[in-house]
C-alpha cells in the first residue's frame, strides 16, 4: 500500500495539463469522490490499526499534494488563459480624442489658402502699435473725427501706443519694408473699445490684403473679392459692392455677400435685408503710399479688411459672437475642416 501511495505522489506530481479538460480529469482521476484517493481512504479503513497510523499519514500528505496540484492547475490555466483573450489585432485603433481646431482657425486657415492660390503671401505685424502705423500713416488726419470711427484702447502709460483698432497697421510694416510688388494678406487679432454683446466684442479678428504693383485697378479688387466669396461659400454665392469712405482708400467700397442664413428672406443677421457685410476695401490712397515711400505715380494698390468672425458666421450659422471665446467644450466640438 505504502508503495502504491509513493508511486502516486510520482504520479501527481508529474502531471501537467493544457486545457480545462485536462485539469477536469485529473480532478475526476484523483480527487473526487470516486476518485482513486478516496479509494485509498475506503481500503485503509480496513486495515489493521498499526498499519493505519503509518498509512492514513502518508495518504493524507498525498491528499493534500494532490488539492495543493489541483489548484496550481488551475491558477496556471486561468493566468495564461487571461493573456491569451481574442485581441484583434487587424482592427483600427481607437482614435484618441486630441480636440479639434477653433472655428475661427478653420476659417483663417481656408482664407489663407485661398489666397495662397492667388498668389498672396502671409504677413503678420504687432497687436501693440504706435499711433503712426495704426492711424496716422494711413492718413487718419491728427484730430480727425475718422479716428473715433474705431473706439481705442490707449496704453495708459504711453498714449502713444495703443492695442491696434485694425490690421491696416500690416499694410504699412509691409510698404515700408519691402518695394512692390507686393501681394500678401495679413491675418489676426484686433482690439477695440466697445460693450460685448451678440454683435459686437472688445477683440475679433480681421484679415488685411494687400496688393500693390503697376496698373492695378478696382477690377482687379472686384475680381480678387468675387473669386474669394465663390471660392469661400460656393457658386452660388452674389456679393456686391456698395461705396463708403475709409481715410486710407479712395475710392472706397464695403463688400456685401447674400445672406447665407435665410437665404435673403430677411434675418436677424442680415437686419433684414438679405445682405451681410464681410469686408471694407478700396484703392489704396495716394498719401498711404507716399508715407511708406512708394511714388503713387507709379504704383497703385488695392486693399481690403475682411473680418473674420463675420466670415465664419456665415459659414456655419454662428449668430453669436460671444461664443467663440467662451470655451465651451460642446460649441467647439462642433466644427470640423469644410471644403
Ligand atoms: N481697417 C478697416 C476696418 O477695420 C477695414 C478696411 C477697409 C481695411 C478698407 C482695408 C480697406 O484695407 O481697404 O474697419
Amino acid at each position: 500500500m505504502e508503495d502504491r501511495i509513493k508511486a502516486l505522489a510520482t504520479e501527481v506530481e508529474a502531471f501537467t495539463a493544457s486545457d480545462k479538460q485536462g485539469v477536469e480529469q485529473y480532478r475526476l482521476k484523483y480527487i473526487s469522490k470516486k476518485g482513486i484517493i478516496s479509494e485509498l481512504f475506503e481500503e485503509m479503513k480496513r486495515m489493521p490499526p498499526e498499519e493505519k497510523k503509518q498509512v492514513g499519514k502518508i495518504l493524507n500528505e498525498l491528499k493534500q499534494a494532490a488539492e495543493q496540484k489541483l489548484k496550481a492547475l488551475t491558477e496556471m490555466l486561468e493566468s495564461s488563459s487571461s493573456s491569451s483573450v481574442d485581441i484583434d489585432l487587424t482592427l483600427p485603433p481607437i482614435p484618441n480624442k486630441i480636440g479639434n481646431q477653433h472655428p475661427l482657425t478653420l476659417t483663417r486657415n481656408r482664407i489663407i489658402e485661398i489666397f495662397e492660390r492667388l498668389g498672396f503671401n502671409v504677413a503678420d505685424g504687432p497687436e501693440i502699435e504706435d499711433d503712426w502705423h495704426n492711424f496716422s500713416a494711413l492718413n487718419f488726419p491728427e484730430n480727425h473725427p475718422a479716428r473715433e470711427m474705431q473706439d481705442t484702447f490707449f496704453v495708459e502709460k504711453n498714449p502713444d501706443m495703443l492695442l491696434r483698432t485694425h490690421t491696416s497697421n500690416v499694410q504699412i510694416r509691409l510698404m515700408t519694408k519691402q518695394k512692390p510688388p507686393l501681394r500678401a494678406i495679413m491675418p489676426g487679432r484686433v482690439y477695440r473699445n466697445e460693450a460685448i454683446s451678440a454683435r459686437a466684442h472688445c477683440f475679433f479678428h480681421q484679415v488685411e490684403g494687400l496688393y500693390v504693383d503697376r496698373n492695378v485697378g478696382f477690377a482687379d479688387l472686384k475680381q480678387t473679392l468675387y473669386h474669394f466669396a465663390k471660392e469661400m461659400y460656393g457658386k452660388d454665392i452674389k456679393i456686391r459692392f456698395r461705396p463708403s469712405f475709409f481715410p486710407f482708400t479712395e475710392p472706397s467700397a464695403e463688400i456685401d455677400i447674400s445672406c447665407l442664413i435665410c437665404k435673403g428672406d430677411g434675418c436677424n443677421v442680415c437686419k433684414h435685408t438679405g445682405w451681410v457685410e464681410i469686408a471694407g476695401s478700396g484703392m489704396v490712397h495716394p498719401n498711404v503710399l507716399k508715407n511708406c515711400g512708394i511714388d503713387p505715380e507709379e504704383f497703385t494698390g488695392f486693399a481690403f479688411g475682411m473680418g473674420i468672425e463675420r466670415v465664419t458666421m456665415l459659414r456655419y450659422q454662428v449668430n453669436d459672437l460671444r461664443l467663440y471665446s467662451e470655451n465651451d467644450i460642446r460649441f467647439l466640438k462642433q466644427f470640423h475642416t469644410v471644403i
